[in-house]
Parts: C-alpha cells; structure tokens; sequence
C-alpha cells in the first residue's frame, strides 16, 4: 500500500517524522520511520549542546547518525536548530558575554554546522522560538546581549556557509492568526525588505485538543506564503488529556486531516513533518503530565483514526 509519504508526493509534498537518536535503536520503530515517511528532522542531535559541547570544539555523532540513517531510508533532512534558548551548553549560558564576543560565538556556530551539513540537510531551522505569545522577541541570551539584529545575522551567516539550504524560522502558536503569527508576518516582511536570505516559516503545530482547533490555519500559511516564504508543519503533535477515548480520538483525526488539507491548499506549503509518529516516543508525556496520545500511531506502532484521516486527506 501507498504509505504517507507516497501520497503527500503526488501532491510535491512530503510528509515527515522526528527521531530522536536512541530510538534508532529500537528498530521496529526504525524500520516503520524508514519506510512510511520522506523526511526527518533529528529530535535533539542538532542542537547547539550536542554539536558544540566545548566551546570551538564540534561533535557531529549524533546528527551525522540520523542523516546516515536517512540517507540509507531516503528521507530528506531538516536541520534542527542553530539557535534556541533551550539546550545550550553550559559554557554559553554560564558567564556573561560582550555583544561582539557573542556575535562571533553565534557566528561560529553557525559556520562550522551549516557547512559540516551542507548538501545534507535541505532546510535549517535557523532561529527556534524566537517570539513571545505576545509577539515581542523572547529575551533569550541573544537578544539580551546583542538585540534584535541577532536574527538577520544569523540567517545571512548560515546564507554564507550554504547558499542552497532553505532557511526557516520556526515557532509554536503560530499556527492561527494572532499576535505571535502577526508579529513573524511583521518579521518577515521586514527582513524580506531588506533582502536578509529568509526562505520559509516552520509552524510547529503542538496543538491540544482542549484549546481548541487554532483560528484560521489556511489563511495564515497563505498571508506568509504571499510574502514569499515556504512554509511547513514542523513538529505536528495534536496531544489530549489522558485517557484517550474513541471520542478524542476522533476529533484528534479530524484535526489531523484539516491540518493536512491546510497545507495542501496552500501551494507553498511544502510539507509536514511529525514530531515523532508513535505514542511509543513522545516528549509530551514527561513536558505535560496526564497527557499525551498525541500521534497517529499508538504505543504498538498501531495506526489510530488520526493515520487514516490524514491518508484520507491525501488522497
Ligand atoms: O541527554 C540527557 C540524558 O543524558 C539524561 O540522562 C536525561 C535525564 O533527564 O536527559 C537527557 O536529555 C533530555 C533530552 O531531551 C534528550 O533526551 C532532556 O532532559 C530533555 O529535556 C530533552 O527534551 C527535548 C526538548 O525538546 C528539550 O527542550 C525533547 O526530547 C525534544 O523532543 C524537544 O523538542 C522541542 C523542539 O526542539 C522545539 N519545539 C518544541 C519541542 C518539544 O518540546
């Protein structure tokens, strides 16, 4: 049978999954990853206390691991993520910086991963989570230390080290239209204006279903791509308070499969990407207690209603 990523390629899309490095190991999982998806993004191999553990000092183990795995499956890669505010080695964080001295540190970084991946990887997420809820910049180190400007910076030096790589910016509750997706549609326009290399917004699309179906999701994926960016789903997971039951999981399909036609309305829209695909390896559990069930698979790699709404939306 046709699997997901079969169907999203009829359409020029993919349809993508997360994994985190120990779960290579656990090879049932592994061998569904390898032949139902197109594209991976590593879960945690890419992040700044992985890849620069030392400062200057580079350890590509755990990225180089997932790319061979894709290369050896076929799935394309998204690079995942040059700078967050989130896993950052402990000798970034642990002292303080002058904004040049933390402009070169960024810059490096930056260098040294974009090109150890170049050709490897065809998009990076460049900035994670780079706003507020309420659409001012987060103040993360980089912000605090050189201001605004560290996000046009960052996305010309990863132009520099890879001219070809796609670059995002990626955040979660943006999804809808709202302050924090008006603040990047602001960001954007901004940056294309000044013809700093932006190729793409990610929307992470962490949705719950006791918050509701966020507002407007296809017209927010056209307004951006109107600006001239791709953009993707990230790292969908539609997560519910435990214990699932047939009447969430139905509703979790629906969203699914809405999600699903909202990209593929949108001709930008270039693919989705799960974070993660089973119930078996979901970071929700441990983040938020008492829920979970977010995936289109079950802990037994069986497809829930989620799968088959999404093949249905594909098709
Ligand atoms: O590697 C250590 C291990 O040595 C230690 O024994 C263990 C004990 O807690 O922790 C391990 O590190 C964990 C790491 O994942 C690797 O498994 C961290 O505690 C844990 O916090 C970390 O969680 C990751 C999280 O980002 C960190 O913020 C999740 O796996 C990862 O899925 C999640 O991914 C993020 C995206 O990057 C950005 N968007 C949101 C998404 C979900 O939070």
């Amino acid at each position: 049978a046709a699997t997901l990523n079969d169907l999203a390629e009829q359409h020029g899309r993919y349809f993508g999954s997360a994994v985190d490095n120990p779960e290579l190991s656990d090879t049932a999982y592994a061998d569904l990853l390898g032949s139902e998806f197109g594209a991976t993004t590593p879960g945690n191999g890419m992040k700044w206390d992985a890849t620069e553990p030392q400062q200057g000092v580079f350890d590509y183990t755990k990225g180089d691991e997932i790319v061979a795995f894709a290369e050896a499956h076929h799935l394309k890669v998204r690079g995942h993520t040059l700078l967050w505010h989130n896993q950052l080695p402990n000798w970034l964080t642990s002292r303080t910086w002058t904004a040049d001295q933390l402009r070169a540190v960024l810059k490096n970084h930056i260098h040294n991963v974009v090109t150890h991946y170049r050709g490897k990887v065809f998009a990076w997420d460049v900035a994670n989570e780079i706003m507020n809820d309420d659409g001012s910049y987060r103040q993360n180190i980089f912000y605090t230390t050189i201001g605004p400007g560290y996000i046009a910076d960052a996305l010309r030096w990863a132009h520099e080290a890879d001219p070809h790589v796609k670059l995002y910016l990626n955040d979660y509750n943006i999804d809808g239209i709202g302050a924090k997706s008006n603040a990047y549609y602001t960001l954007i326009q901004r940056l294309k204006a000044q013809g700093v290399p932006i190729d793409g917004l990610g929307f992470q699309g962490h949705l719950a279903l006791q918050y509701g179906f966020p507002d407007e999701v296809q017209q927010n994926l056209q307004r951006f791509a109107d600006l001239g960016v791709d953009v993707a789903f990230t790292e969908l997971d539609i997560r519910m308070t435990l214990p699932s039951d047939p009447t969430k999981l139905a509703e979790q399909a629906d969203w699914y499969g809405r999600i699903t036609r909202a990209c593929l309305a949108v001709r930008r829209c270039v693919g989705i990407t799960l974070w993660g695909y089973s119930d078996r390896h979901s970071w929700i559990p441990s983040v938020f207690p008492g829920e979970g069930a977010a995936l289109p698979w079950d802990e037994y790699l069986q497809p829930k209603p989620a799968y088959y709404a999404i093949r249905e939306a594909l098709q």
